[in-house]
């Protein structure tokens, strides 16, 4: 099946991300903010965005009005209706998701395919709540969504090999390299990214180095564009916990356990870049380790 319509609920980070994907490739969007709110802001946020790479010279001006004129703002789901592929990027919660496509199977075509960009929840469990569960799958982006070139589509219990093939023939419609998972908590990606982040910050409790020498290490010694510390302040350390959590509710190995420095800078509000200041303080340039965390937290 073609896609040429597209609708995404939820306006957040990745939310927007993938909007700009897809309206970049020359599909037809629809975005819903699914939080109370007006969709002005999300809007303004994705012009931002594009605006910053015309910029910095990397997009015309003329192609991002032109992304700007496919992309439709929503706050009401029912404008999905005759989208060929809904992507949900809404709250990492399983019920919040679950109701999500409870509405979403009545509202959209029946050949319409329904899709999460969960990072570690079970995609099964949201097929299951759909009575038509062939065209339920996984299709999880990276942050930055316009720069990160994989997406995993998710294979979960009863998804069809027609839904497989369309949202493979999709991704790279879109431009990007699909990789085909089986539903298993964390996929490939964030089930070795997960504990790799959580180990670095043991390896900091421990006392081996400090949060800029794992960093430099990492970042030099494997090639890696940030070191785990500046990548779990980017995805959001609450988002790293909750990673962590759903993980470790599956395998009960320690390894997936949040650590307590992790646990103690979410609880204090320090949540990565998005808040100013977590494994770094990001309000000095160059971001420098935060000072409490010299010391670990306990
Ligand atoms: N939108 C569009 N383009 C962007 C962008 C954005 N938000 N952010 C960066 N770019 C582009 C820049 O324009 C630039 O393009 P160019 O190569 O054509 O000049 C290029 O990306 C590099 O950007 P910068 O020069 O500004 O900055 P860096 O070189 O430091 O790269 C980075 C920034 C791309 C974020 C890089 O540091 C990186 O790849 N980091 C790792 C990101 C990562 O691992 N993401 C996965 C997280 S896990 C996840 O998402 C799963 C989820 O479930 C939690």
């Amino acid at each position: 099946m073609a896609i040429a319509n597209v609708g995404i609920i939820g306006s957040g980070a990745m939310g927007l991300g993938i909007t700009h994907v897809c309206a970049q490739a020359g599909c037809n969007v629809v975005t819903v903010k699914a939080t109370p709110g007006s969709w002005e802001k999300a809007k303004a946020t994705l012009d931002r965005n594009l605006g910053k790479l015309v910029e910095r010279g990397k997009m015309e001006a003329a192609d991002k009005e032109a992304i700007l004129g496919r992309v439709t703002f929503s706050t009401d789901e029912r404008a999905v209706a005759d989208c060929d592929l809904v992507i949900e990027s809404v709250i990492e919660d399983l019920e919040t998701k679950k109701d999500l496509f409870r509405r979403l199977e009545s509202i959209c075509r029946p050949n319409a395919l329904l899709t999460t960009n969960t990072s570690t929840l079970s995609v099964t469990a949201m097929m299951a709540v759909c009575k038509q569960r062939d065209r339920v799958a996984g299709l999880h982006f990276f942050n930055p969504a316009p720069v990160m070139k994989l997406v995993e589509i998710i294979h979960a219990f009863e998804t069809s090999d027609d839904t497989i093939q369309s949202l493979d023939a999709f991704c790279r419609h879109i431009g990007k390299d699909p990789v085909l998972v089986q539903d298993t908590t964390g996929f490939i990606v964030n089930r070795l990214l997960t504990p790799y982040m959580l180990n670095a910050i043991r390896m900091l409790e421990r006392g081996t180095g400090t949060i800029e020498s794992i960093d430099q290490a990492m970042k030099l010694g494997a090639a890696h564009p940030m070191g785990p510390f500046q990548l779990a302040d980017y995805i959001g350390l609450d988002v790293v916990e909750a990673m962590a959590h759903n993980i470790f509710a599956d395998v009960r190995h320690e390894h997936h356990a949040p650590p307590h420095t992790l646990t103690r800078l979410v609880q204090l509000g320090y949540l990565g870049m998005k808040t100013g200041k977590g494994f770094y303080d990001w309000s000095q340039k160059p971001a420098v380790q935060n000072p409490q965390l010299v010391r670990p937290v306990v």
